[in-house]
């Protein structure tokens, strides 16, 4: 059982992502002083959104610079915190060099900022922002298991460096994280397992988060034709955030939480937008058949490879979620209000090139 004092200040890495600012947000609504660790504090244009936020609310956030490759950069923002929130780790799938663009940050980062816990006493608990990406690669690993779905004590086998290695940039880093964990005493590791996150962002300018590629083809007219009916798990971004703050302030949390609201696929997605945004933009309305999908698919995206869309194509997507609605109490909002939501984000920032 560990009990956060809610008057000392809270660390949170990579402070300025799309799932962190909506915990930074959560944690400055609760009158708690942020401690925000980013790349580069003088970037006003990343933390613009943070400093909005924090006006207005009965918390405050001090920023400090920090990067995860440099060793020790955690000190100064860790100092006098019980409460670890580490959720920076590059969250992209086109990179050039996986181990460089990848790995590195993500195994390395995840070690940097727990030899800084370890030498930092105040420290009580370290909630770290897995991925569902660290429990499987390919949605049809979830029909060999035994309840025929994903939980919390699946762990990822299949994903290298040549093949998904964002997946096992996160499989390899939450590894290191709890073997680091169980090295020590002092501290308590709770991690939080997201699927793919949906919902507004705060700052979209400043957010490279993959999850709104995603979004952006879906309105943009890239996929007008039809969309991969890819099996997915969904969870919106305020749900994330409500996730980690429940991790870190509910004394008996421990172990792994897979965070995902619905099991679904890119196609009904999709369909979820359609009846308040179907008339004005080129949204897809069917499924790309498989066999189209193995012809061309690795010619237009090197990460549509045969044996990506054999395993993941038409594949149904199932994880069992009741671990945190039970032990946290979280209650997941509604897909098509996550879908909605983050379409207007999207439009009212004018980010969509084409309209229908
Ligand atoms: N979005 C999803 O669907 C999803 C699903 C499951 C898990 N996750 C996990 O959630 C976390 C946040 O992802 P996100 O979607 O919010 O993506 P994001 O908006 O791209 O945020 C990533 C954050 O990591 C920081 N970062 C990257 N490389 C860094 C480095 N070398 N040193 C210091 N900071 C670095 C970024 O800082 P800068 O602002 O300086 O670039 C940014 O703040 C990641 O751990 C990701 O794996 C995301």
């Amino acid at each position: 059982m560990t009990q956060i004092d809610k008057t000392k200040p809270v660390l949170v890495t990579g402070a300025t992502g799309y799932v962190a600012s909506w915990l930074v947000k959560k944690l400055l609504d609760e009158g708690i002083t942020v401690h925000a660790a980013v790349r580069d504090p003088n970037k006003k244009e990343k933390v613009v959104h943070l400093d909005a936020i924090a006006a207005k609310s009965k918390g405050s956030i001090k920023y400090f610079k920090s990067d995860l490759l440099d060793k020790g950069s955690y000190a100064e923002a860790m100092k006098g915190c019980e409460l670890v929130y580490h959720t920076a780790s590059p969250f992209t799938t086109d990179v050039e060099d996986p181990q460089k663009d990848l790995i590195d940050p993500a195994v390395k980062g995840t070690e940097n900022v727990l030899e800084t816990a370890n030498q930092t006493p105040s420290v009580k608990r370290v909630i770290i922002t897995s991925s569902c990406a660290a429990i499987y690669t390919d949605t049809i690993e979830c029909h060999r298991l035994p309840g025929g779905k994903f939980t919390e004590e699946v762990w990822n086998t299949t994903a290298s460096l040549d093949y998904q290695p964002y997946s096992y940039s996160k499989t390899l880093a939450e590894r290191r994280a709890w073997e680091m964990a169980r090295a020590q005493q002092q501290w308590d590791l709770v991690t939080i397992n997201p699927s793919l996150v949906m919902g507004p962002p705060l700052n979209p300018q400043a957010s490279s988060s993959d999850s709104l590629n995603v979004l952006k083809q879906l309105g943009d007219g890239t996929l007008k034709f039809g969309v991969p009916k890819m099996g997915n798990g969904l969870v919106d971004v305020r749900d994330v955030a409500e996730a980690h703050f429940a991790a870190g302030f509910t004394p008996g949390a421990h172990g792994r939480y897979i965070t995902s609201g619905h099991n679904t696929n890119f196609l009904e997605m999709a369909l979820a937008l359609q009846p308040k945004f179907g008339k004005e933009y080129p949204l897809p309305k069917r499924a790309l058949p498989k066999w189209l999908l193995m012809l061309v698919g690795p010619m237009v995206n090197k990460l549509l490879t045969r044996r990506f869309i054999k395993n993941n194509i038409n594949v149904e997507w199932r994880a069992d979620n009741s671990k945190i609605k039970k032990e946290l109490g979280i209650n997941f909002r509604p897909m098509k209000e996550s879908m909605e939501d983050a379409f207007q984000a999207m439009i009212d920032n004018n980010v969509f090139r084409e309209k229908g």
